[in-house]
């Protein structure tokens, strides 16, 4: 089936490279033409795994092509997916100026009859005005005849596994009303439905609500568990016992539940406010995504807390190790990551920070350049040399058996606050290590 994907960032390229695979002629389209030019010459511009050869193998066999021609994207597919980006305004509500951008172009260029997909993630009664513009352009070029439809079919992939995620979906969400848009969305998604059928059908509303109602839930249940760890700190509890315990009772189940310092990344903290924002603006509270966000907020500023606590208020000329930039592990990216408001507290408390990161060295050095109070080191070893603490923020697999003795004589102070509870308390006592973990007592 030929397909068109507009907008070549994570969902866009990862989609694109996942349906070129199992056998769809897919053409990316974007306005950025650096992009589009370093993907024909094979080099992706993220990070994630598996993502490289997939792209590479793709586009070799001719299933998978880069260009910044919208009339040959649009005259190309008979699908057209648009995976622009929906960052948010100043209020927090998505902004849907590519989205629509987007329409503007398919309504200008289509001269037969397609079927839009709209992928990224969107208000509710967004396709009804990507519907509207579409026709809008239509009208103005006097072709009412030509036939689309807008079909909502929300992505539900993770960063750092991505690739998996879009080859095995747990479901694949499609709003329509339309049995022929639905024939034709069976056909594109059939190879991913072998064992089990996984295209749940619903009204184009209920598709693009499901996209956010999944992401608040799963929002809801760390910001929970984060403000529960909060109490058993303060009760003499240890959170990830309890974690434990609750998980083990199927209807709450072990996912999601990680206590930390926190949600980041592109999507949940953008979400949950423009679901807020869409709440407010039909005069409904919504309180507990209020309470979701600012729990999340609080949680941000949780291992500073922590350390200014420790070191009495003085941080000021002290050095502190950083493990993990990155807003989770398996990624790059340090979109609204925790690592950057414990840094800014860290800095503007006159602290310095020796930071590493097994892939985000490179984001970091273009968000925040060239400063005197951050060094990148090399390895996670280099970052601990004399530095007052070590501050614990991503959860990479490599930080997970490191070498206590060096870590503490390494360190002028042999403490660790780690934001992931990842080591237990009583082996790093063994080490000779003082140990602040969320959730637990010190
Ligand atoms: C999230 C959703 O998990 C995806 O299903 C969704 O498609 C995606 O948003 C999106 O809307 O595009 P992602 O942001 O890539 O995916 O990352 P997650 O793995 O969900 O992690 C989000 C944040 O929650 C991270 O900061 C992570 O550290 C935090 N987290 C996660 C916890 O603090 N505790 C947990 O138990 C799990």
């Amino acid at each position: 089936m030929n397909l068109t994907v507009f907008g070549i960032g994570y969902v866009g390229l990862v989609q694109a490279a996942v349906l070129a695979e199992v056998g769809h002629d897919v053409l990316c389209v974007d306005i950025d033409a650096g992009r589009v030019d370093r993907l024909n010459q094979g080099l992706i511009p993220i990070y994630e795994p598996g993502l490289e050869s997939l792209v590479r193998e793709n586009h070799a066999a001719g299933r998978l092509k880069f260009t910044t021609d919208t009339a040959a994207a649009v005259k190309h597919g008979q699908i057209l997916m648009s995976a622009v980006g929906t960052p948010p305004t100043e209020d927090g509500s998505a902004d849907l100026q590519y989205v629509l951008a987007v329409s503007q172009s398919i309504g200008r260029e289509m001269d037969e009859p397609k079927i839009i997909v709209s992928k990224s993630t969107v208000p509710v009664g967004t396709c009804d005005k990507i519907r509207t513009r579409i026709a809008d352009v239509l009208r103005q070029r006097g072709r009412e005849d030509l036939e689309f439809d807008v079909v909502s079919n929300p992505e539900f992939l993770k960063e750092g596994s991505a690739v998996v995620d879009c080859m095995k979906p747990d479901r694949i969400i499609v709003g329509t009303n339309s049995e022929a848009t639905e024939a034709l969305m069976r056909e594109l998604y059939a190879p991913f439905s072998r064992n089990r059928e996984k295209m749940i059908v619903m009204d184009v509303r209920s598709a693009e609500f499901t996209k956010y109602a999944a992401n608040c839930l799963l929002a809801t249940k760390i910001s929970f568990m984060n403000e529960m760890s909060g109490l058993a700190e303060r009760l003499g509890a240890d959170i990830e016992e309890v974690r434990k315990g609750i998980g083990s009772d199927p209807r709450i189940g072990y996912d999601f539940i990680y206590p930390g310092i926190g949600y980041g990344g592109s999507c949940f903290p953008k979400d949950i406010r423009a679901m807020i924002q869409t709440a407010e603006s039909i005069s409904f509270d919504a309180k507990m995504l209020k309470a979701v966000d600012e729990r999340n907020n609080a949680q941000k500023s949780i291992l500073f807390d922590k350390v200014h606590r420790y070191f009495k208020g003085d941080l000021k000329g002290k050095v502190f190790a950083l493990w993990g930039l990155a807003f989770k592990p398996n990624t790059d990216d340090m979109r609204e990551a925790p690592s950057r408001t414990l840094m800014e507290a860290l800095w503007k408390a006159g602290a310095s920070v020796q930071a590493f990161d097994p892939e985000a060295m490179q984001e970091c050095q273009s968000i925040y350049g060239q400063r005197d109070d951050l060094l990148l080191c090399g390895t996670k070893e280099a970052a601990l040399r004399a530095a007052d603490a070590l501050l614990i923020v991503t959860e990479w697999k490599s930080f997970r058996a490191p070498s206590f003795d060096l870590m503490r004589d390494a360190l002028t102070t042999p403490v660790i606050f780690d934001g992931r509870n990842l080591y237990d308390p009583k082996v790093i006592a063994r080490h000779g290590l003082e140990y602040h973990s969320i959730g637990r007592q010190a």
